[in-house]
């Protein structure tokens, strides 16, 4: 027989065998058949050298097409076979199989309590860029150029002029010169923010802060204390205290470091608290006069308070957590532990 025709043949029983086969045993018999060591067409391909010359050409060329061929329909056949998943007959009353769900972060979770107890009381939630300019970050809060609190904020510089926002403080201004002369001001920011210190226990160069700040006509400390003791009470529960300790912050005047009973000996003192009966949360103050000219309001009719507090401490207190870095591990077996379903 002609070696073209005897190709043609070949490939058109084989094929038609593929077609006839009911499982991956079969196909792989064919396979070998044809195309194994032993096989018809690898037979005809290596006598292809034997042929006349002018028969070469165009035999090769026609026995390589028709092993090209059945090795794709084997691969098609194969795959249709096994996408066949069950020898059935399914039973459609049986239970899916499970999808996992995911949780809430706990810094997530704290967060996300902090600004519904501050949306309870009134406040919005305003927010701001993570790349800040110099001036919403430092200058217009009161901390100018060569200001030795700027050092204190190891900040990443990423231009002139342009810094990864080391506090949310930069949101209070922001809002206002939006938003002046409305009153009152009244809004929560939470922010990603970034110091340039080294990984410990209690810190982290990218960590999370909320913002507070409250501006009106006749706002004092009182409603400064009063808001905190009833914001640490929704959160850490009803019998812990607020303490005020005098502290300095450029941009509010008189400010204060805010203490909250600590959660593990009910302001006996023990180690987790240092023995001081108390953990600090955040730093406070009354707006200061130059931050609130900034913000485009009027010092000598209007005033009002700020406050910052860290998510992760705030976590760290209300979990029992001594190790701030076991946020940012990802491990599932840390992070599912706190219930934060999703919502
Ligand atoms: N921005 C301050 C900090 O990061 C916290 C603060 C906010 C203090 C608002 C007073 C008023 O430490």
């Amino acid at each position: 027989m002609d070696p073209k025709e005897r190709v043609g043949e070949l490939l058109h029983r084989a094929l038609e065998e593929i077609a006839d086969a009911d499982d991956e045993g079969a196909l792989e018999r064919i396979r070998i058949s044809y195309l194994g060591r032993e096989g018809s067409l690898t037979a005809i391909l290596r006598s292809i050298g034997e042929l006349p010359p002018e028969d070469r050409a165009p035999v090769g060329k026609r026995a390589n097409a028709a092993k090209n061929q059945l090795e794709s329909a084997l691969e098609t056949a194969q795959e249709a076979l096994s996408a066949i998943p069950f020898e059935a007959p399914v039973d459609v009353s049986a239970p899916g199989l499970p999808v996992d769900r995911g949780t809430r972060h706990p810094l997530r979770i704290v967060l996300d309590e902090v600004l519904d107890i501050f949306v309870a009381m009134g406040y919005s939630v305003a927010d701001g860029p993570e790349v800040e300019t110099e001036w919403f970050n430092f200058t217009g809060l009161n901390i100018p150029e060569d200001h030795p609190a700027r050092d204190m904020q190891d900040s990443y510089y990423v231009g002139k002029d342009l810094v990864l926002r080391s506090q949310t403080s930069p949101i209070q201004l922001r809002y206002m010169r939006e938003h002046a002369p409305q009153l009152p001001v009244q809004i929560v920011g939470p922010g990603r923010t970034y110091r340039r210190d080294t990984e410990d226990p209690s810190h982290s160069p990218v960590f999370h802060q909320c913002e507070a700040l409250l501006v009106d006509r006749g706002i004092t400390m009182g409603h400064l204390r009063g808001t905190l003791t009833e914001f640490a009470r929704r959160l850490f529960g009803e019998h812990v205290n607020v303490r005020f300790r005098p502290s300095y912050f450029p941009f509010t005047e008189p400010s204060a470091e805010v203490d909250v009973t600590c959660t593990s000996c009910g302001e006996r003192g023990c180690p987790a608290c240092g023995g001081k009966g108390f953990m600090e949360i955040l730093g406070a103050g009354m707006v200061h006069p130059t931050v609130l000219e900034n913000g485009g309001y009027d010092p000598e009719a209007v005033s009002g308070f700020a406050f910052g507090m860290g998510i992760e401490r705030l976590a760290m207190i209300k979990y029992g957590i001594n190790d701030l870095r076991s946020f940012y591990r990802n491990d599932l077996r840390f992070l599912g532990q706190f219930g934060g379903g999703l919502r």
